[in-house]
This record gives C-alpha cells, structure tokens and sequence, in this order.
C-alpha cells in the first residue's frame, strides 16, 4: 500500500478534528525542513493547531530535557563511527585518520532528507549535518600535547556530515556502512567555486592557480534545503580560523571590514599557510560563501555558489517566487550587518531535476533597507548601479559579492541585530528573521528597536500578493516585530510578547528556528546561559492565532550548550536537533556536563538528538 502524503495525513488529522479543513492542504510542498514553494494566503486569525504539552521550566543543569511523554535519543554522537568500516574514537587518543570518517565535532543545522528521493518517508533518510567549530577546550585531553596533531584532527572534525538513518521498533538508528554516508572537512574535501567570484583572480592562491577549486569548507552553521532536493550549507565565522590581518596586503580594505583579529582562536595558521592571512591574502576570499551539494550522490562535488555573496552567513532559506524564480534569504550574523536576499535569473524545473543544477549560479543579490515606518526595501547589489564602481573597488560583479559587506555599506543598508536563521510560514508566507542580540547597539531603529540589546528579537516580514501568491521576489515589503525577547521579570530588558504570555512564557537569544508540518513555528535559543544563567532550548512560538507571539518551552539543553538545527520529518512526528557544544565554557577534565553518556572516561559531546512522542502522535500535539 502506498504510504500516505504529508498533505494526505494532516487532512487526515484536520477532518477528524473537525476544523481547519483545507488550512494546510497547501503544505504538500513541504518536505523535511525548509519550505519548497510559495504559500496561499490565510486569514492570519487562524487557529493553530496546537493542544498542550507541559512546558519545561527554565533551569539550567547538566540534564537535557523535553516534557512528560516525549523520548529524546540520541542518534549520532560526535566520534561515532560513520564511513564505512570507521572505528568509534576514543577520546584520549583521537587521531586525524580515524576524525576523518567519524561524525564531527559541535553538529549545528540538519537538514532531514527522505529516503528515496523525491519520497515523503518520514522513517527513513539522510541527516545532513553541519559541524560548525571545534571548541577545543573540550576535544583533547591536557595529555594530548602535540598540537599539530590537535590541528589535523580539528580540519577533519568540522565541515558536515551525511548520516542515513531508519526510524525501527526501537527508535532512530544510523545505518551502518551506508552507500550515502560522507563527510565534507576543512581538508581533502575539494569542491568548485562558481557564480561571479569563481575563478575571480582575487580567488587565486599559489596552490589554485584557478581560483575556482577549493580543498573544503569550515564554519559551516546553519544552511537550507533546495526544492530540488540539494543542501545548502553556510560558512559562517570563517575569521576565526584565520591567523594575521591582512592589512599590510592589497586586500586590506576587505580584510579590514571583516575585521580579522590577528590571531585565531585555533592554530591552524601556525602548522598551514593556508590559514595565515599575511602569507596567504586571497585565501580568506575563499571562505564565507554557500556550499551546494547533492546528498543523495556520494560522488557528487560541493559548489561555492559565489552569487549569494560572501559574508558570514548563518543560513539559507529559500522559497519561490510566484514565476518559480528561487529566493533564497540568508542574514550576515555579526552584531551591525545586514540581511540578504538572493532570486534566480532561472526557473525552478519541477520535472527535470538536472535543470536546477545551477539555479543559484546567476541571479539578484539585494540588501534589506527598513524604513522606521514599517516597509523593506531590497536593494539589489549589482555592479556599475550607484556606489558599486570601479572607483570604489568594484570592478565587476566578482568583487561585489567578495566584498558583500562593503557594498551593502555604501547602498545604505540597514544594521540588524545580528540575524541568525530566516524561515518562511508555509501556511502566509510570512518570513521570521531571528535577531540574536546586539548588546552594543547604541542607535536603535524601527525594525532593531532596542538599544544594548542583549536579548534580541524575532522580525516579522511581510511580502505583497501577486495575484494568489506571496511575492518573494518584490522590490518591497513590509515588516513588523513578533516579539522582543527577555525575562518579563527583567523591567529592564523591555521584553514584550503575544497577548496572554505568563512569567514562564519567554525565551532569549533566538537562533535557529523551523516551522514543522502541520505550520507550528518553532525557535531554538543560544545566549540564555550568558543573558539569565538558564538553559537554551527549544520554543513553540505560535505566529498565527490567539497565541501568536507566546512562546512555550519544549526543550532545555545541558548546561554551556545552545539548541542548533531543529527539523521535523515530514509527517512531524519526529523532532531532530543538535546540541552543541555541552559543557562550553568548561574544560575536557573538569566538564560542566558529560552528557549524554555521563562516562566519566568520556568528555561531553556533541550529539544530534531524536524526540518522539510516546503515543506516536504529532510532536507538540
Ligand atoms: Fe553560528 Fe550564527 O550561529
Ligand atoms: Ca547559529
Ligand atoms: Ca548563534
């Protein structure tokens, strides 16, 4: 028998409950996590589906925890066995080979990828998952001395990995020596550099004279699903990695407004020159782009699609324009810069999948512009219109999307408060932008409305119709606040929520987010710890109805982690996530946590986690 669609289960679901008929029925599109498609409009009075669940209090401890009937288990681990034939590491004695083709260090996003393609299987498929940084403090033992070997095991435990999982009677399992299994590292992992900037001379390093071949990507944080089946992953605080400034080479002025520290928070420019940018000052032009690759081919080589722009990209949503064009949103996550958007030359093919191949090479990047008033301007970054000329740097579009940044600054974008994850209601279209905090702001504006923001903020914006479609790819939009984050109890963080939000009705520092299948929106936090000694976690944060803007909390992290990556199965009756990393701010002999195994030979480690419901029901139902 055929397995049910997902439209085909929440209609299922909507007519039994004998409301709602028809509300999500528009959701077929929605396969894992990210949108796919352009939603209908709805009255934005609609009523959620959602019943209860018995929040977790904030607390902060060396627990994680999700509400009475819900199992959370954790799937993956870092240093979990994972290419074919790969040994579990052993912490005492880790070692560049074995890091290699074992899962990576501090997972962020997942992306749930059906199995097979093109499928709706909510129980078999393939976790796509980011390894953002290592944190070092807690990768090695104090008697693990030799720091060029702590080196080469960190450039193999970052990057993402693809993992194929299959949900059985006992839960979610890593299939072992899997046909898809793979890892993408900061060595070894060669992919292309497309788009404007591919093989840009500004690209080119003595060992790629082609400025279009790099050895493989880092800092990977969040990222997003195309709707033709490929992952995206973005490169986010690549700076870190880099030892010097640059500013005694002819790229000074990027390297100024990226701000490079001199020194690096690992050591992988003292063993590579690579990572040095004094030695090496086209090497960082390399790093801060978005990384397509297709999951399902093993084989397949990642591609810096250069159009979306380089910045330190936390993610990339995308969604279609009513003509099929692909928009694709992606916030530059540092305190002060800007939001982005990207829409396709081309069109979507729904039938032929290799004509999407390389959508994303050719298009419009554009920078958000928020008048006070409540609208949004795109204003589109391209070379030869207004300040993006030859004499101020910019000699064609390559070095426009090099130097993203520095464009933006002259078009007059606006400063966000640090955007993190972007997602789009499947059920409005409405796009939340998730401002993590700006604690240093002093000036606010309309859409960043707080001075010393150390909370932040949840952005709501608004695209126009066209026709019966939400319009994406407009020149205009407007925007409003959903909810500013924050104690309640704090007078002076000036929180404010939905209607009805109680004193345990809040959250700070929103991160990443998702919406599941059935259009509940969900945020995870990082910062709780920093801001009001609790544990980050993840929210039900209704957008639509009479419990808009209240946010409940569903999940509580070990102590030192935040919540990265949420992502449902398309049925949403499985929540996935990242925890990451637990323990921070302690060091590998005396952690804070040592969860998830408590093994007092093992330090903390981060780890995706599965939480389903006991009754096998909906997640949050
Ligand atoms: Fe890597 Fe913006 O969090
Ligand atoms: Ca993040
Ligand atoms: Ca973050």
């Amino acid at each position: 028998m055929n397995r049910p669609t997902l439209a085909e289960l929440i209609a299922l679901e909507i007519s039994r409950r004998g409301a709602l008929k028809g509300l999500f029925a528009t959701t077929a599109w929605l396969a894992g996590c990210g949108g796919r498609g352009s939603a209908v409009p709805v009255s934005m009075d609609a009523v959620t589906l959602r019943t209860g669940f018995e929040p977790v209090s904030h607390v902060s401890d060396a627990t994680l925890r999700v509400p009475a009937g819900y199992t959370a288990e954790v799937v993956i681990r870092w240093g979990d066995a994972l290419l074919p034939g790969a040994q579990n590491f052993d912490p005492v004695r880790p070692t560049p080979a074995g890091q290699a083709a074992q899962f990576g260090t501090n997972c962020d996003f997942i992306a749930y990828m059906p199995l097979p393609l093109g499928s709706q299987s909510a129980d078999h498929g393939l976790l796509c998952v980011n390894h953002e940084y290592p944190y070092t403090p807690l990768m090695f033992p104090a008697s693990m001395t030799d720091e060029k070997a702590r080196v080469d095991v960190e450039l193999n435990a970052v990057g993402h990995s693809v993992v194929e999982v299959k949900r059985g009677p006992t839960g979610w399992a890593v299939v072992p020596d899997s046909d898809y299994a793979r890892r993408l590292k900061a060595v070894d992992t060669p992919m292309t550099v497309q788009g404007p900037a591919g093989g840009h001379h500004r690209l080119k390093t003595p060992e790629d004279p082609t400025g279009a071949l790099v050895e493989g990507t880092f800092a990977n944080c969040a990222g997003g699903v195309t709707p033709w089946g490929t992952v995206l992953t973005a490169e986010e605080n690549f700076d870190k990695s880099f030892r010097g400034t640059g500013l005694d080479t002819p790229e000074a002025v990027n390297h100024r407004r990226f701000k490079f520290r001199g020194k690096s928070f690992q050591k992988w420019g003292d063993h590579y020159p690579r990572f040095d940018v004094d030695q090496r000052p086209t090497e960082p032009n390399r790093y801060g782009w978005i990384v397509e690759y297709d999951p399902y081919d093993r084989e397949s080589v990642p591609v810096k699609r250069t159009a979306l722009g380089r910045f330190m990209h936390e993610c990339a949503t995308t969604t279609l324009a009513p003509d099929g064009r692909v928009v694709v949103y992606s916030g530059d996550d540092k305190r002060d810069e800007y939001l982005y958007r990207f829409v396709s030359s081309g069109r979507y093919d729904r039938k032929v999948r290799e004509n999407n191949r390389d959508l994303l090479d050719a298009g419009t990047l554009s920078v958000a512009q928020c008048s006070d008033g409540g609208r949004l301007r795109w204003v589109p970054l391209v070379h030869g219109r207004g300040p993006l000329v030859a004499e101020n740097g910019f000699n064609d579009q390559g070095d426009v999307v090099i130097e993203a940044r520095r464009a933006a600054d002259l078009v007059g974008a606006t400063p966000m408060d640090r955007p993190e994850d972007v997602e789009v209601d499947p059920v409005t279209g409405r796009v939340y932008v998730m401002l993590t905090e700006n604690k240093t702001r002093e000036m606010p504006n309309g859409a960043n409305p707080r001075p010393q923001n150390k909370c932040g903020h949840v952005l709501e914006l608004i695209p126009p119709m066209k026709g019966t479609a939400v319009d994406h790819a407009a020149d205009e939009m407007g925007w409003s606040v959903l909810l500013l984050a924050g104690d309640p109890a704090d007078a002076a963080a000036g929180a404010r929520y939905g209607e009805g939000a109680g004193p345990e009705n809040w959250l700070s520092n929103p991160d990443n987010a998702a919406f599941d299948g059935l259009g509940e929106f969900w945020i995870g936090t990082d910062g709780a710890t920093k801001t009001y000694g609790k544990a980050d976690g993840l929210f039900r944060c209704p957008v639509r109805g009479p419990n808009r803007g209240v946010p409940e909390r569903f999940v509580a992290v070990p102590s030192g982690a935040e919540l990265t990556g949420p992502c449902f199965t398309p049925d949403s009756k499985t929540l996935f996530f990242s925890v990451q990393p637990p323990g921070e701010g302690t060091a590998y002999d005396a952690p804070s946590t040592r969860w998830p195994d408590y093994d007092p030979a093992r330090p903390p480690l981060s780890s995706v986690v599965a939480v389903t419901k006991d009754d096998g029901d909906f997640i949050g139902k």
